[in-house]
């Protein structure tokens, strides 16, 4: 913006001197050429007479007001327009921002109303479910399920616009609809980048980010906790609360460890928070430090995070069966199933993202830092990572911040670093 308006100003300076030079060659042209009036040596016209007719006789009120009128409009051009030409990118500007303002209230209704998105995903992109019919290959009834809808409220952490764009336009899983055009749906182009302004505009501030991402991971632990301690089933919630908490700060103290075991074995790190995280992150990932199971199950848990209907964890499609409770056994009635689809999960087992088990992830990624780094960054559309991985549609999405250059702007990540080194060091477990 200030290139333009500078590039403007550049412009509107050159042009003022090009007037100049126009007009400063005019007059010397027109004064070298000016001759005497033709016939004026024989006899002067009656205005230039002295004593025949008096200027004021001449000079009416009508002269007056025309010369008048000629400065004003003089004057308008003179001032006016140069004002007009340096205001110039500040209403560029407003127009933009205007126009931007009209996408956003048209991606709106189309998200509430035209699209019908809220219906799955809710209110401002909280994240919702949408029933459906599962069938097998010929098309058989298997069940009627709750799909998790993932929230939307997070989407522009997770993926590019373009990424985005692809899974408006193509759909997922049969679940998501195809909208775009090119996926055979029906939104035009433009609507697709309306929703996209819709969607860039309900997007919540890092620390709800962090509270929703928490409260998920806490329910997480709470479960954990009570299958384990039957005596906490009953409990209070601050009962509960309070063990969460002793939970969370054991694997704190697993983490720490893992750091001082790290600095132990080569001094010359210490200092250097990366090499730390590297050197304990692969003590962590082969399980060699005191405690470490509590580290991987941690690492499971944000894995399989509920939060946002699964937006901030892995198992929504790493994980088969889990974006529809498969484990859980419905009212027969409803689901039409008699007892659970699935006796249990494969963590990591692969469903829309690859399977992640057997030590997929220690081929792919030789160092379990640059394991970290993927999640960090996700998949980039056009950009290869580890091992014969490539950027394909760019669907597995960043769980750090990321920055989008065009907008000038950083979404926050939606998960810290010690949440992704513990679900890495989880995913080289397995
Ligand atoms: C019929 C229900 C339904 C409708 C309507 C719907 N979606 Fe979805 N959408 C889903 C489901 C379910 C998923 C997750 C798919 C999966 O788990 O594989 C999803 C995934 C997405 C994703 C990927 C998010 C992520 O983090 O993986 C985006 C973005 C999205 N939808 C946006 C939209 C928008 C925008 C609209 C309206 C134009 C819309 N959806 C309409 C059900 C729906
Ligand atoms: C919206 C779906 C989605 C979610 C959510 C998701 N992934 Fe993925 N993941 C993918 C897809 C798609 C790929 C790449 C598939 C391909 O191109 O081969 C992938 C690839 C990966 C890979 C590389 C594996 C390989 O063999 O190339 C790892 C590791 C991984 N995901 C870990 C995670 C972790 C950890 C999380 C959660 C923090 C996560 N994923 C969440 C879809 C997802």
């Amino acid at each position: 913006m200030l290139l333009a308006a500078s590039t403007q100003r550049t412009v509107g300076m050159v042009i003022l001197a090009i007037v100049f030079i126009g007009f400063v060659v005019y007059l010397f042209f027109s004064l070298r050429g000016a001759k005497p009036e033709v016939g004026s040596e024989i006899v002067l016209a009656p205005n230039r007479r002295v004593d025949d007719v008096p200027d004021e006789v001449l000079e009416t009120r009508r002269l007056d007001r025309s010369l008048g009128a000629a400065l004003a409009m003089l004057t308008v051009i003179g001032v006016a327009l140069p004002l007009y030409w340096l205001g110039e990118p500040g209403r560029q500007e407003n127009r933009v921002a205007g126009f931007d303002r009209t996408f956003t209230s048209r991606g709106e209704r189309l998200y509430t109303e035209g699209a019908q998105c809220v219906n799955c995903h809710g209110p401002e992109g909280v994240g919702g479910v949408v029933s459906t019919t599962l069938t097998d290959d010929s098309g058989g009834f298997i069940a009627q399920v709750n799909w998790k809808a993932p929230a939307l409220n997070t989407v522009m952490s997770r993926y590019s616009e373009d990424e985005i764009r692809y899974v408006l336009n193509y759909g997922r899983n049969g679940v998501m609809p195809a909208w775009g055009a090119p996926g055979g749906g029906p939104l035009t182009v433009q609507q697709i980048d309306e929703i996209i302004h819709y969607l860039r505009s309900i997007q919540i501030p890092e620390d709800e980010i962090r509270a929703e991402a928490d409260a998920g991971l806490r329910a997480g632990v709470a479960e954990l906790l009570k299958s384990e301690r039957p005596e906490l089933a009953d409990a209070d919630a601050a009962t509960v609360d309070a063990a969460v908490d002793d939970w969370l700060a054991e694997v704190e103290a697993v983490r720490a460890r893992a750091d001082q075991m790290a600095v132990d074995a080569d001094p010359s790190i210490a200092g250097d928070d990366r090499a730390v995280r590297a050197a304990a992150l692969e003590l962590l990932s082969d399980g060699k430090v005191p405690g470490n199971e509590l580290y991987w199950q941690y690492g499971h848990l944000l894995f399989d995070n509920t939060a946002g209907q699964g937006a901030f964890g892995c198992a929504r499609c790493h994980t088969f069966g889990w974006s529809y409770d498969a484990t859980t056994d419905g009212p027969d009635d409803v689901d039409g199933h008699p007892g659970p689809l699935l006796d249990e999960y494969v963590p990591g087992g692969g469903f829309f993202g690859p399977n992640l088990t057997n030590g997929v992830t220690r081929r792919v990624f030789d160092t379990a830092i640059s394991h970290a780094d993927f999640i960090t960054e996700g998949q980039t559309i056009g950009k290869p990572y580890g091992r014969g991985g490539d950027g394909g549609n760019g669907q597995m999405p960043g769980f750090g911040p990321r920055t989008d250059d065009d907008l000038g702007v950083t979404w926050p990540g939606l998960l810290t670093d010690d949440q992704i080194d513990a679900i890495v060091a989880f995913e080289r477990s397995l």
